[in-house]
């Protein structure tokens, strides 16, 4: 269980000012790029920055939930690069992209014999070369690093990257209710239940959902198997079809 507990790093500079003032002035992701640029190469003040994969996605590669259609994978929100240079280590042909400029040259120089095709590019408006053209889509919390206004179109983006038969695995804060949700101060800011239903909107079908029980604060990190329908539908693509609906509570790890 403590696998699921990925806090903010407790001797990290609090972000809270940095990220109000780009709120205010209605950037939602400004707060980024010099949060990276002030930590001046010390990882130690990224408040994510665990320096190694996710473990969730080193689980999933070992054993995927569902097959992956082809190797072609894209890492959302790259950050200092760890689940990327994890993906291209097992073969995987990899682009990582991120908005924060400093965190991609950081993540370069971290991984420099990675194969990985490192890019500053952003979620909410994706270079036509990368929408539709992976088979494996990771994303580790970025959209919960995001304020509501723009979750919603940050996970149609990530679906969007998927071709036919594309997997999206994913990490996020989740609450264990709205009214958690609702009173929740980010950033990270903890996802409602019902707000993944986004990725249906954008044509994913969901394969699995895997999480805690909420914790003291109400909340709970979850993994998201995810997966667009083959080309001429579901058959032989989604175990079972897929899982119907956007709610939440599936399967409780123990
Ligand atoms: C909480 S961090 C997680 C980083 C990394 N995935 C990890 O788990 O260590 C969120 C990352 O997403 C990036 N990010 C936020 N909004 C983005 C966007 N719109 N497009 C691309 N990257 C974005 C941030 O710069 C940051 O590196």
């Amino acid at each position: 269980m403590e696998r699921f507990r990925r806090r903010r790093r407790r001797d990290a500079p609090d972000p809270t000012a940095l990220v109000a003032e780009h709120l205010e002035a209605g950037r939602p992701t400004g707060w980024f790029e010099p949060l990276y640029a002030r930590a001046d190469g010390d990882a130690g003040a990224i408040p994510w920055a665990h320096q190694t994969a996710h473990p969730y996605v080193v689980d999933w590669l070992d054993d995927p939930v569902v097959e992956v259609p082809g190797r072609r994978a894209v890492v959302v929100g790259c950050g200092l690069g760890d689940d990327a240079a994890e993906l291209a280590r097992r073969g995987f042909s990899v682009v990582a992209f991120d908005v924060s400029p400093t965190a991609v040259d950081w993540a370069r120089r971290r991984f420099r014999r990675a194969d990985v095709d490192w890019r500053v590019a952003d979620l909410l408006d994706l270079p036509d070369d990368l929408v539709g053209a992976f088979d494996l889509v990771v994303e580790v919390r970025t959209v919960q690093s995001l304020p509501g206004v723009v979750r919603d179109a940050a996970m149609h983006a990530i679906g969007t990257l998927t071709g036919p038969g594309g997997v999206v695995v994913a990490v996020t804060l989740v609450a264990g209710s709205n009214e958690v949700a609702k009173a929740w101060q980010g950033p990270p800011w903890a996802q409602a239940p019902s707000e993944l239903a986004a990725y249906r909107a954008a044509g994913l079908e969901r394969v699995a959902l895997e999480h805690p029980d909420p914790d003291e604060r109400g909340v709970m990190e979850v993994r998201l198997t995810l997966q667009r329908p083959p080309a001429g539908g579901t058959e032989g693509g989604l175990p079972g079809g897929g899982l119907p609906g956007g709610g939440l509570p599936i399967i409780p790890t123990g």
